[in-house]
């Protein structure tokens, strides 16, 4: 009952009405007048306002190739690896495994002959089960609230599924070396369950989290990246990952920094009226690099 009180609060309040009439205008404005300056800063002060009174509930919205870009970069950091070699990867907040097979696709595609092996983590008993069955129908979008095909081509579908019309299912190629753990990606106890790992991915989920807790598990996930891998977040409050990349000296991956910063159309677009919304990449910041670089190279030192 509190709850929907809440919520019906939030949706009569002014301030609300004011964030969806934004809403509304913002995405007619052309892109000219979007990226001047003014509108930006007017539009910083507008997402700090729509945080403030986000409700964080956790989301398990995923889509096979949600990131190109970030697809390429993995597979030219995983290119360099001597021939052979076992590659170790951690996909944290795997959902129902888009981002697993669009990742294994991509590597195993460029690189058959690694050894690749992929702890998948999920805190969901439900997703990680249909991640690790791997059979997709139109009614797991319902499940997830998003269209997870949309942004593959029928080339990529084809090479990706077996399918009879209804279902469709991962070919066994490339589920090949996948273990499952239903488990939280801020448990300290982390490190000793999967192992450290050569490249560590966590996208889209820090974002539900209050900064506090995101900056904890942000510490958190670094510690199992061996020294010299990389950690790939994104769909995280740009302040925590600048904060904690800064406090714990990470190296950001310059290489199609800008391309990902834009390759995740949902995210870039609800800008500024959505809470998970990503402001535009602004050059002009001195500390650029690294409040927009979502690959880092990690744990050098170490
Ligand atoms: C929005 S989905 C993102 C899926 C995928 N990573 C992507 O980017 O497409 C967020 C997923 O993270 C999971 N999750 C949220 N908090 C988590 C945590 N603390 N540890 C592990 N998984 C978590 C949720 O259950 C959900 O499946």
């Amino acid at each position: 009952m509190a709850g929907i009180a809440a919520f019906l609060m939030r949706r009569r309040s002014p301030v609300g009405l004011y964030i969806r009439l934004n809403a509304s205008l913002w995405k007619w404005l052309p892109s000219t007048l979007r990226n001047a300056e003014l509108m930006r800063a007017y539009g910083t002060i507008l997402h700090k306002l729509v945080c403030r009174r986000a409700d964080r509930r956790q989301f398990t919205g995923t889509f096979f190739y949600r990131n190109r870009p970030q697809l390429e970069l993995m597979r030219r950091l995983t290119g360099r690896k001597p021939e052979g070699a076992t590659l170790n990867i951690a996909i944290l907040g795997c959902s129902i495994g888009a981002e697993i097979y669009s990742i294994l696709s991509t590597i195993r595609a460029a690189r058959p002959d690694l050894n690749v092996r992929v702890c998948a983590v999920d805190n969901s008993a439900e997703v990680l089960n249909v991640a690790k069955e791997a059979v997709y129908t139109s009614q797991l979008c319902d499940l997830v609230g998003s269209s997870i095909f949309e942004r593959m081509t029928e080339g990529e579908f084809e090479e990706m599924f077996e399918s009879d019309g209804r279902a469709a299912r991962v070919r066994s190629r490339i589920r090949e070396g996948i273990s499952w753990h239903l488990g939280d990606a801020g448990d300290p106890d982390l490190m000793r369950v999967i192992g450290r790992q050569d490249l560590v991915v966590a996208s889209n989920f820090l974002c539900h989290m209050e900064p506090a807790e995101a900056e904890n598990c942000l510490r958190n996930m670094a510690r199992i990246v061996k020294p010299g891998g990389h950690l790939f977040v994104t769909g995280v409050d740009l302040d925590v990952r600048a904060k904690v990349a800064h406090d714990l000296g990470w190296r950001p991956v310059l290489e199609l920094i800008e391309e990902i910063h834009e390759g995740d159309p949902s995210v870039r677009r609800d800008w500024p009226c959505a809470w998970w919304g990503l402001e535009p990449l602004d050059k002009k910041r001195a500390d650029w690099q690294m409040r927009y670089a979502s690959a880092f190279r990690l744990n050098e030192d170490d």
